[in-house]
């Protein structure tokens, strides 16, 4: 399935940014740039049972690089959302996505249930207005899950990015997001932002080519190195340690595409625990079910339980009649 742009899409306040990092996101091979794992690490605490059999939102896909695991935990229905122009490389990797699933003809004899077909859909449009009821194909869908990963923090609004998250979520259902933190970046804040305000105005090419590429060599080497050292409890001091473990497992390519994506983006904040929390704290997020992870050392995973009508209608003050 897929789905024409709206017209309004390059009116939008984020439209600039979509559009960077379509040049990122349509200039590169075909398929995932994350590994299964990494699929898994972000999505946790939750986990495939809460993908399984599901209705499931995208807010923010770029490529369909989570779009596409996600498909591998069979969704009842997977919907991707994304401003950019990157939707035609969402919608190639997850055709592809789809005829690698088929190919698996001894395990589908093996497991029929197991390849059903996942419905899906990759949709151009802005979140922040983005609603299920205005597309045909989805008029009756209401979501169990809605995910935003890396992308409240490129908005001009986070707090409305946020709201769009809510409010896609069926009552009682589920929500998970991740952002970069301002607590553990002060290296990032410090050195790539002067970097990504000059680059981020100059052509796509010359960003990737002559500025992500040199200058992420010498993180590399620092990632690598501290990956193959023991976990001495002193190197947990050293800037970006934890990260430097996580992104040190992979290869060159990932490096750059990271660096690259920090460049491109005109817009980019860093979000204090405190504003995560105080997002928590909508009378709409069941608390009992939120919670905030800080990940890596530098970047925050955070997400909850929508609350039912009847919740909500019972913590809001009744006004005089
Ligand atoms: C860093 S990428 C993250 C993509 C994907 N979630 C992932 O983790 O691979 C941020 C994405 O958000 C999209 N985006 C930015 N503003 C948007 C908006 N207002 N509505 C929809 N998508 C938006 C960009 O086009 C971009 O593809």
């Amino acid at each position: 399935m897929s789905h024409t742009p709206s017209s309004s899409a390059g009116a939008a306040a984020d439209y600039a940014t979509a559009q960077a990092f379509s040049s990122s996101w349509n200039n590169l091979p075909t398929g995932s740039v994350y590994t299964h794992q990494q699929f898994v690490e972000w999505f946790e605490p939750l986990d495939e049972s809460v993908i399984k059999g599901a209705s499931v939102l995208e807010l923010g896909c770029g490529n369909g690089s989570l779009l596409q695991h996600a498909l591998s935990w069979q969704p009842r229905l997977l919907v991707g959302v994304d401003l950019g122009d990157s939707v035609s490389a969402a919608r190639a990797s997850m055709r592809e996505a789809d005829k690698h699933e088929a190919a698996g003809v001894e395990e589908l004899r093996a497991n029929p249930r197991k390849h059903d077909r996942a419905n899906w859909l990759v949709v151009q449009a802005d979140l922040l207005d983005f609603s299920a009821a205005e597309h045909a194909e989805l008029a009756d869908v209401s979501f169990d899950l809605v995910y935003c990963i890396g992308v409240l923090h490129h908005l001009k609004s986070p707090s409305r990015g946020f709201e769009a998250v809510l409010r896609n979520t069926k009552p009682g259902g589920r929500f998970h997001c991740w952002v970069y933190a301002r607590e553990g970046n002060g290296v990032i804040r410090g050195l790539v932002e002067p970097m990504r305000r000059v680059a981020s105005m100059l052509p796509w090419w010359i960003t990737k080519y002559a500025i992500a590429t040199p200058v992420v060599v010498p993180y590399f080497v620092y990632a690598k190195v501290l990956r193959a050292l023991p976990r001495w409890g002193l190197l947990r001091r050293l800037p970006l340690y934890l990260y430097s473990l996580w992104i040190g497992e992979r290869g060159f390519r990932f490096f750059r595409h990271v660096a690259f994506d920090q460049l491109v983006t005109p817009e980019t904040v860093y979000l204090e625990k405190s504003m995560v929390e105080r997002w928590l704290a909508s009378p709409e997020v069941d608390p009992d079910s939120a919670y905030v992870i800080f990940r890596n050392g530098n970047s925050w995973k955070f997400g909850g339980r929508k609350r039912s009508v009847e919740a909500v209608a019972s913590r809001t003050p009744k006004t005089a009649q």
